[in-house]
């Protein structure tokens, strides 16, 4: 399987994000995995529309756009205009599951569902057939720097049956390290995000790592 990595922008060191982010291009990384919180969904605040615009202009790799807010559906034409290319959304967030992808799809853009720890994952299968993703929480969402729950094992492979022969990419987010990898990858998942194991020293180096345990 074709396993793609997201390195999360949230461990940046945002006074020099430009250089971190052109690190994050020359790591030969797959997609930039964009966390924007509202400090209500989550008990923390990231970043709006008007910065992930900003930034988009010095990167080119794919922009993966995690949104952890409240009410997504307000706020998804204006991530898609800053240059998302994949948006999900959580299935615990208020304003319709329907809705958001009907939004998403309808900008062009590939939607995805996210589950937090505590959501059951067959929340997401009425949705299977029109969505390009399925993002599973590893940690209570909000910060990154967090230990991996390892009752997320059992819920990727699930997951990863549920999806079946169709198209989906199954994501993981949230304590991927150097010693967590290997067994979110051989549950099923094709698509790490990776903030603080990836941007703690050199990123190409650990990149590298990260492609050497995923071969086995
Ligand atoms: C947490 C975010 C993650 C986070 C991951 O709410 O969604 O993307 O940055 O960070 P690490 O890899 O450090 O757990
Ligand atoms: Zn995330």
């Amino acid at each position: 399987m074709n396993i793609k990595i997201a390195p999360s922008m949230l461990s940046a060191d945002f006074a020099n994000l430009e250089r971190d982010l052109k690190e994050v291009e020359k790591s030969g990384a797959d997609y930039l995995h964009v966390d924007i919180m509202d400090g209500h969904f989550v008990p923390n605040i990231t970043m709006g529309p008007d910065q992930v615009a900003q930034i988009r202009k010095t990167v080119s790799i794919p922009f993966d756009v995690h949104l952890m807010i409240t009410e997504p559906l307000k706020y998804i034409d204006q991530f898609a205009d800053a240059g998302a290319d994949i948006i999900t959304v959580h299935v615990e967030s208020e304003g319709g599951i329907q809705a958001c992808i009907d939004a998403i799809v309808k900008k062009g853009v590939k939607p995805g569902l996210v589950v937090s720890p505590d959501t059951e994952i067959s929340v997401i299968e009425p949705y299977l057939d029109q969505i390009s993703m399925v993002l599973i929480m590893c940690v209570y969402p909000g910060f990154g720097g967090q230990s991996y729950i390892p009752a997320s094992t059992e819920k990727i492979k699930v997951c990863r049956e549920m999806i079946g022969k169709r198209d989906i990419d199954l994501q993981v987010d949230g304590g991927i390290n150097f010693k967590t990898l290997k067994e979110v990858v051989d549950a099923g998942a094709n698509v790490i995000v990776s903030g603080s194991c990836l941007f703690k020293g050199d990123m190409k180096e650990n990149m590298g790592q990260f492609r050497k345990i995923i071969q086995g």
